[in-house]
């Protein structure tokens, strides 16, 4: 319907630069990553990163945002949503508002019907005037699309909507379009930047992942995370915070539910740094631990293994050697009373498995209400998420 217009991004000029305006922004980008980006702006594809909870994923796109000078549109998905909620709606108050208003002018048009049925016909002539682009409540997906100006979109957590909404995406990832039975198909004004992003709570179909440049995003090194901290300015000084990096990289390797991730290593540097601290003492951190594990087996597990991270001299009780979590596996009931939850951890062994078939039949990082729930598609998802337009109601 409207012409498509592509847009370079001038803001990137090569991978290098792609790195430098990130920092410039606040974002610290490996030459992966950065890779990526640079080939999204200049491929026009939609980059889709996965990775654990925390490793930046959300933020890349909200950076690629600021360092192109485009407004983010975001999409958070979530279970159940369906495609009213994600591409358009009928505005169905404008259109009784509209009928309202007119009812004499409608009430003309039928005037000379000899019964209802012919009442009827002579008012869906002109059903198209209210089911036009005037009466259209664009969400998300749609307003990016037909944006005046260039925009970067998120579709956050794409692996939490239904697999009704995420056939619906293709469409637009892979055309730059949406189709609307009523009016036809919708280009994109100004290809929007697109960034999807996913915790591998279920595997995506192989359709979306063809559509985008995919990346891994896992924990960043120690010098990357390191700097990143520096950027953050935490207030620790530099020493104990290259300890404290080595020491959340050892809380990494334990198996636990919930691994901590950058953010969570920059708020414990936050924390150690209002209380004056000049020395990582395993006191101190196993008293401030909550900040960063957040499950009660997590923390009994990592204070466990503190002394030994902090020291590795340290003289830890007879059986206390994290090394293998599974020894504690059976220690300690479940928080939530789950079967699965052992099962469904963060740490080594899980990541290790990561391209093992099979791996995202559980929520990958344990989120309470995920664990053990496969993400099948029940015959009755794809009927609700298309239910909407059947049950709009046409105002006339
Ligand atoms: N490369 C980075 N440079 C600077 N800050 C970073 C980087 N990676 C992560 N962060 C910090 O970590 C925080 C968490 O990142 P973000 O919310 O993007 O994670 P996420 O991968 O989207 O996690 P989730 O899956 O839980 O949504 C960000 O607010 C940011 O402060
Ligand atoms: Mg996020």
């Amino acid at each position: 319907m409207s012409t498509t217009t592509t847009d370079a991004v001038p803001a990137l000029a090569s991978v290098e630069d792609t790195i430098e305006q990130f920092r410039e922004h606040g974002y610290l980008a490996d030459r992966k990553l950065a890779t990526t980006v640079f080939l999204q702006t200049r491929l026009e594809k939609p980059v889709l990163l996965e990775g654990p909870a925390g490793v930046g994923k959300t933020q890349l796109a909200q950076s690629l945002a600021e360092v192109t000078g485009r407004r983010l549109i975001r999409l958070q998905c979530y279970e159940g949503q369906d495609e009213s909620k994600a591409l358009y709606e009928w505005d169905y108050g404008k259109q009784l508002l509209y009928t309202q208003i007119l009812r004499e002018k409608i009430g003309q048009i039928v005037s000379d019907a000899a019964d209802l049925t012919e009442a009827v016909d002579q008012i869906s002539a002109h059903d198209s005037i209210f089911f036009s682009e005037r009466f259209l409540a664009a969400r998300p997906l749609l307003e990016a699309i037909t944006s005046e100006e260039p925009v970067v979109l998120l579709i956050d957590e794409v692996d939490r909507a239904d697999e009704a909404l995420e056939a619906v995406l293709l469409e637009l990832l892979s055309e730059f379009q949406i189709s609307i039975p009523e009016i036809g198909t919708i280009e994109a004004t100004h290809l929007p930047l697109v960034v999807l992003t996913s915790n591998n709570t279920r595997d995506l179909s192989a359709a979306l992942k063809r559509r985008c440049l995919h990346l891994f995003l896992d924990y960043p090194s120690p010098e990357r995370e390191l700097d990143i901290l520096r950027s953050k300015e935490t207030g620790l000084q530099d020493a104990l915070a290259a300890r404290l990096v080595e020491i959340v990289r050892g809380l990494r390797e334990l198996e636990l539910r919930k691994a901590p991730s950058i953010s969570e290593t920059i708020d414990w540097a936050r924390t150690l740094a209002v209380l004056g601290v000049d020395e990582l003492d395993a006191t101190l951190l196993s008293d401030t631990l909550s900040v960063v594990v957040k499950y009660d087996r997590d923390l009994r597990r990592a204070g466990e293994a503190l002394p030994k991270l902090v020291d590795p001299n340290a003289v830890v009780p007879e059986g206390h050697d994290h090394g293998h979590g599974h020894d504690h596996t059976h220690d300690h009931p479940h928080p939530h009373g789950s079967d699965h939850g052992d099962d469904d951890v963060d740490g080594r062994e899980a990541r290790k498995a990561k391209d093992a078939p099979g791996r995202h039949d559980t929520d990958y990082y344990g989120a309470p209400g995920g664990l053990g729930t496969s993400r099948k598609v029940t015959p009755g998802q794809g009927d609700r998420s298309f239910a909407g337009r059947g049950a709009r109601k046409r105002p006339l």
